[in-house]
């Protein structure tokens, strides 16, 4: 490189012997490269000066970064945090989103070819700025995504990302990728036209500048794409969008999607006029209380990522016992994040079982990624005799729910595992001090509580004794937590631990009003519409009847939920949901028979009252019994162990709320 320019605190642009400048972006202080109006301001000096040196007149740009950790993250979150609908909020949230468009215009009106070079991730106002060059290309390694995520935080993109991604490949492909907000892997991403090269990362940088010198035509969207611009069938198609938006979303609830569909059908991305209605869009949507609970939830959901310390432990060994429904995804799960895995169980049909779910799950999760998938195979390892716990860095224990059993199984592993190991168990009732007992060293023991369906649920209970449990083994399995990908939370060992505990008396209270005559459906829809994922019922179902009534008589006994008669009745009867094809509704194939709608005049706000206080109180209760360390835990716990309503911020949150309210 020559001419290296070193006057700015976020940024080095130079310019190499091809006569190609060189914008590098390394934002001060951040882990990665979040877009501030600093690093805007900066970014648009570098480009005054490339263009305005006499002597450069360079053959072309290239925009490429200086972290490790990848592009650009997308705009700094915390400049989102609590904006208020005032107008001067609104006026500094339009401010900050014109200064971002008018980067990302300077760079497209730039008279020399522009390319962003790509490693790592690429979300946001990064993939903004990336667009509005004339080529994107990155490197080819899965750890590299492109996504537009924006809708994640109630709101779209804001600098003319929602313009250049439709013109870039068409609506049909730009508008699922802003509406769902899912990342892209690189293959992805060139196959559907959004980058214009994924190689091999050694030939990335040869590439960007072979592509400059050479400067290919650029990518255009097909003519079809252009023909759905026209006003009739933008009216056609954003009807079938919002009807697909429906299916998964309220307006009420997440008015983003709505609100990037109406803008898009009003004025068509081969109009200018979208521009300025996406940048007051966004400087709407930036205050709602939905976009602020979720920023709240983004920042919860890095807090939890943040107590799993990756450095303080390296794990190589999982040894799980017992090739269930638990034991057999937890296998197949840790298999998948690169880590070797021995299962053990005393039955060989189970592990022949584990070994099938475990491939389906490898090939839906990898595609066709035939060598993750391999390597996935290959670190799955079926062990009949428990030669594995000799050897492992992490054991859990995943048997059935029996105390002797379990203490039996603890014995054996206490005396055969490295000193170093951790145990843990996930037990989802029995309390760890019980289990802990025949123990030499009980401090060693912790749970590990997964939830089902394990390749979906991305919380961990980190299940420790007060007084008893080592906090050095605890800090460890939070580590193990994040190497695993997943979100670690430590809580207390009592009954039902968090999520269970605060999950019971909402399902309970609809299996009561069920039992008082209201439709499974009113109940379930009632609850769906507070923000819900599932209904209580449907839930119920899922779990299994006899498991809840498992879990809801060990509640009964220790914290004082009642138990309705019905759901004694049923399980008496071999009425246990999902697993044996009816429950509160009738299952077929794993699939919910859609029930005849029965007439109902009752009220149903009501019924949505009664369920969710009943959920609120015992979040409540379990903050007040220092279940968890405090509220914002307590809130990120449910929002990721249950599904719990993210644009309500969390239960204790939404308790605030409606206490401010009145
Ligand atoms: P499961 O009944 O599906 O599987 C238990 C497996 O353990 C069976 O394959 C059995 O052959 C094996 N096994 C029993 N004794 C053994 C021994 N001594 N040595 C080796 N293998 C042995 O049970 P599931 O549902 O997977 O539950 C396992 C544990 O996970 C339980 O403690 C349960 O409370 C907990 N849990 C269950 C959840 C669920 O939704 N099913 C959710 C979270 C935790």
């Amino acid at each position: 490189m020559t001419n290296t320019t070193n006057t700015f605190q976020h940024l080095t642009h130079s310019t190499d012997k091809n006569n190609i400048a060189w914008l590098i972006l390394d934002v001060k202080g951040e882990a990665a490269n979040v877009i501030g109006p600093e690093l805007i301001e900066e970014m648009n000096s570098a480009i005054n000066e490339i263009t305005s040196s006499s002597s450069s007149n360079p053959k072309g740009m290239i925009i490429s970064s200086g972290k490790d950790s990848g592009f650009i993250a997308g705009a700094d979150v915390k400049k989102f945090e609590g904006m208020t609908d005032s107008e001067s909020d609104r006026e500094l949230a339009l401010k900050f989103i014109h200064m971002g468009q008018a980067l990302c215009q300077k760079i497209e009106d730039l008279p020399f070819p522009t390319l962003a070079m790509v490693e790592g991730f690429c979300m946001g106002g990064g993939l903004e700025i990336a667009l509005s060059c004339d080529y994107i290309i990155t490197d080819d390694a899965p750890s590299t995504k492109l996504s537009l995520p924006e809708i994640q935080l109630g709101i779209h993109p804001g600098f003319g990302g929602t313009v250049r991604s439709i013109r870039r490949v068409g609506v049909l492909k730009a508008m699922p990728i802003m509406l769902t907000g899912r990342n892209l892997l690189p293959r992805q991403a060139k196959k559907m036209g959004l980058t214009d090269y994924c190689v091999p990362l050694r030939q990335l940088k040869s590439t960007a500048i072979q592509t400059i010198l050479r400067k290919p035509a650029k990518h255009q969207s097909p003519k079809s794409a252009k023909l759905l611009e026209s006003s009739p069938m933008r009216k056609i198609i954003a009807m079938q969008m919002r009807k697909q938006v429906a299916s998964k979303a309220k307006q009420e609830h997440y008015p983003a999607p709505y609100a990037l569909i109406n803008i898009w059908e009003m004025h068509g991305s081969q109009s200018d006029e979208m521009f300025e209605a996406e940048a007051h869009s966004v400087a709407t949507l930036v205050s709602t209380d939905t976009a602020q609970n979720l920023v709240r939830v983004f920042f919860l959901q890095n807090r939890l990522k943040a107590l799993g310390d990756k450095k303080l432990f390296t794990p190589k060994h999982v040894h799980v016992i017992g090739g269930g429904v638990m034991g057999g995804d937890i296998a197949a799960w840790c298999a998948m994040q690169g880590l070797r895995v021995t299962i053990q169980d005393m039955n060989t049909e189970a592990l022949g079982r584990v070994v099938g779910r475990a491939n389906t799950g490898f090939k839906r999760r990898f595609r066709k990624d035939k060598v993750r998938i391999m390597q996935a195979q290959d670190n799955l390892i079926p062990d009949l005799h428990g030669h594995g716990i000799a050897k492992a860095d992490v054991i859990i224990e995943a048997i059935f729910e029996n105390l002797e059993a379990k203490q039996s199984i603890f014995k054996e592993v206490e005396e055969k595992a490295k000193k170093t190991a951790i145990i843990a168990t996930n037990t989802s009732s029995i309390p760890l001090h019980e289990i802990a007992e025949i123990m030499k060293k009980p401090e060693r023991l912790v749970g590990l509580h997964f939830f089902n369906p394990v390749f979906k649920m991305p919380l961990l209970e980190i299940v420790q004794t007060p007084d008893q449990t080592d906090p050095k083994v605890v800090a460890l399995v939070q580590s193990f937590g994040a190497h695993i990908n997943k979100l670690p939370l430590p809580v207390k060992s009592s009954p039902g631990f968090l999520i269970n505990r605060i999950l019971m008396p909402y399902i309970l209270e609809g299996v009561m009003l069920y039992q008082e005559g209201v439709p499974a459906t009113v109940v379930d829809k009632a609850a769906v519409d507070y923000g819900m994922p599932m209904g209580p019922l449907e839930l119920a179902d899922t779990v299994g009847l006899d498991i809840c009534l498992h879990v809801g008589k060990i509640l009964a006994d220790t914290v004082g939920v009642t138990l309705p008669d019905t759901l004694d009745k049923e399980v008496e009867s071999g009425r246990l949901g999902k697993k044996s094809g009816q429950g509160f509704y009738a299952w077929k194939k794993d699939k919910k028979v859609k029930p005849d709608s029965k007439p109902w005049t009752g009220d149903r706000h009501k019924v949505q009252k009664r369920m969710i206080e009943k959920l609120l109180a015992e979040a409540k209760s379990c903050l007040d019994e220092n279940i968890v360390e405090d509220s914002d835990l307590l809130d990120a716990g449910v929002i990721f162990g249950t599904g719990f309503a993210p644009f309500r911020g969390g239960p204790m949150h939404a308790l605030l709320e409606a206490k401010n309210a009145l």
